[in-house]
């Protein structure tokens, strides 16, 4: 795990951008892991100023998104389905059609998460993996407790990740009590994992994850396994390292 402490949010984004930029100037029909909440907002904002002023192009490119709500209506704002085309894939050149993400509106969830397993295998694995980090230490929506070899299936949220993500909603009964997400697995399977934090709040979960033991209490701990994860984190973020 490399862990490269950076002054401000942007810097992350353009750092984590750089990469992205690479991957998909050298293989411009990579798979990328997409990833919802406000970590990654700076690097899509960056990935779309280079597509608007430098040309940086998706079309080959697929885009997987980490999880998804269970029980918000097709089209709502908060489904992530609707966060990833707003905040990233709209404003470059992805085909839509190339966007994909765990259907957590599917009558039978069980066989929707298989077939976004077999769907990622099918387009090769992803090549890079973008991640934010809950202040709980999950990663995706894997709460703590999370099997470290899990797949893509259905999950509880954990209260504080309710009270978390009560921001993006009018009221916290609004916020969804189950989610689909991938697993830890499905996340440990991508070639690259880029995982950015910033801000004092996840000060507690990036030590905890980066030199704490690796366990399910501590779901992003898994990456400490991982053979290529870098960690992007600001000063604040890092501050108890
Ligand atoms: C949500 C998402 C995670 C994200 C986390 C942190 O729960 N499922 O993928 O990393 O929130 O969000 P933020 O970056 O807004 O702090």
């Amino acid at each position: 795990m490399e862990v490269i402490i950076l002054p401000s949010s942007k810097e992350i984004g353009a750092l984590a951008a750089d990469a992205i930029e690479e991957l998909v100037r050298t293989k411009p029909a990579a798979v990328l892991g997409l990833a919802t909440g406000s970590s990654p907002l700076p690097i899509y904002d960056e990935l779309a100023r280079r597509h608007d002023q430098d040309g940086l192009s998706f079309t080959q490119a697929h885009g997987f998104a980490l999880d998804e709500y269970v029980g918000l209506p097709v089209g709502h704002p908060e489904s992530y389905r609707e966060v990833i085309r707003r905040e990233f894939t709209n404003r470059v050149d992805v085909a839509p059609d190339n966007v994909h993400g765990p259907d957590g509106s599917a009558a039978d969830i069980q066989a929707a998460c298989l077939g976004y397993e077999e769907a990622i295998k099918a387009a090769g694995g992803v090549d890079l993996q973008i991640l934010g980090v809950g202040t709980n230490g999950h990663i995706g929506f894997n709460e703590p407790g999370s099997s470290l070899a899990s797949r893509t299936r259905i999950k509880t949220l954990a209260d504080q990740t309710r009270q978390d993500n009560a921001r993006f909603f009018d009221t916290i009964d609004q916020v969804p009590h189950h989610v689909v997400t991938q697993g830890l697995g499905t996340i440990m399977a991508a070639r690259h994992v880029v995982l950015v934090a910033f801000g004092a709040g996840k000060a507690a979960a990036v030590r905890d994850f980066v030199e704490g033991p690796v366990t399910a209490s501590c779901p992003a701990s898994v990456l400490q396994f991982h053979p290529h994860a870098t960690i992007l984190v600001d000063e604040a973020a890092a501050a108890q390292l």
